[in-house]
């Protein structure tokens, strides 16, 4: 688990458009890693496996707004699943989140997605009861 390099962009794009194929265009792999890239770019992880070849088989964004850091876009590689790569990247990202002073992560998960909201319960996380609100701004880039 480590921080994104600008050589790693080819393979979290692919992966991210391999594992979110639904999302709609300004979820673009491409314009997400564009966006954190300027934001808290240190807080983009990626996960590889292998030695002299490794390849990158997950990534992670998470964000500090000086109040609460969050979560987003955990993906991990269908192929490389159920061997804990998930749990090490959301380790890695609470343990840089927690040196920047963030007392309490936040994530968002669809309703619908039982199956990743039990792999958050199995790393910690809570089923929260509130509701998500949020609207988007103009001029959205
Ligand atoms: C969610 C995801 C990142 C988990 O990655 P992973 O590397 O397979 O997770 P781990 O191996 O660390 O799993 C840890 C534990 O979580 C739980 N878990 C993981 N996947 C699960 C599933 N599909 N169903 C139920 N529990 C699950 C299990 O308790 C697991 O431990 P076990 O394998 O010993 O039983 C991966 O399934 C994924 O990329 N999903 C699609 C992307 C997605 O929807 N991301 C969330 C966006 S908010």
């Amino acid at each position: 688990m480590r921080a994104f390099r600008d050589g790693d962009r080819a393979a979290v794009e692919a992966l991210w458009a391999r594992v979110f194929p639904d999302e709609p265009p300004r979820n673009a792999p491409a314009l997400m890693l564009d966006h954190k890239l300027e934001v808290q770019s240190e807080l983009l992880l990626v996960g590889e496996v292998g030695g002299s070849d490794a390849a990158v088989v997950g990534a992670v964004m998470a964000g500090y707004d000086g109040v609460r850091g969050w979560l987003y876009h955990l993906a991990i590689a269908p192929e490389h699943r159920r061997r804990g790569f998930g749990a090490q990247l959301v380790r890695a990202a609470e343990a840089r989140l927690r040196t920047l002073g963030c007392s309490k992560v936040n994530l968002q998960v669809r309703a619908s997605n039982r199956e990743v909201v039990a792999f958050y319960q199995s790393v910690g996380y809570e089923v929260e009861e509130r509701v998500s609100m949020g609207r988007r701004l103009e001029g959205e880039r």
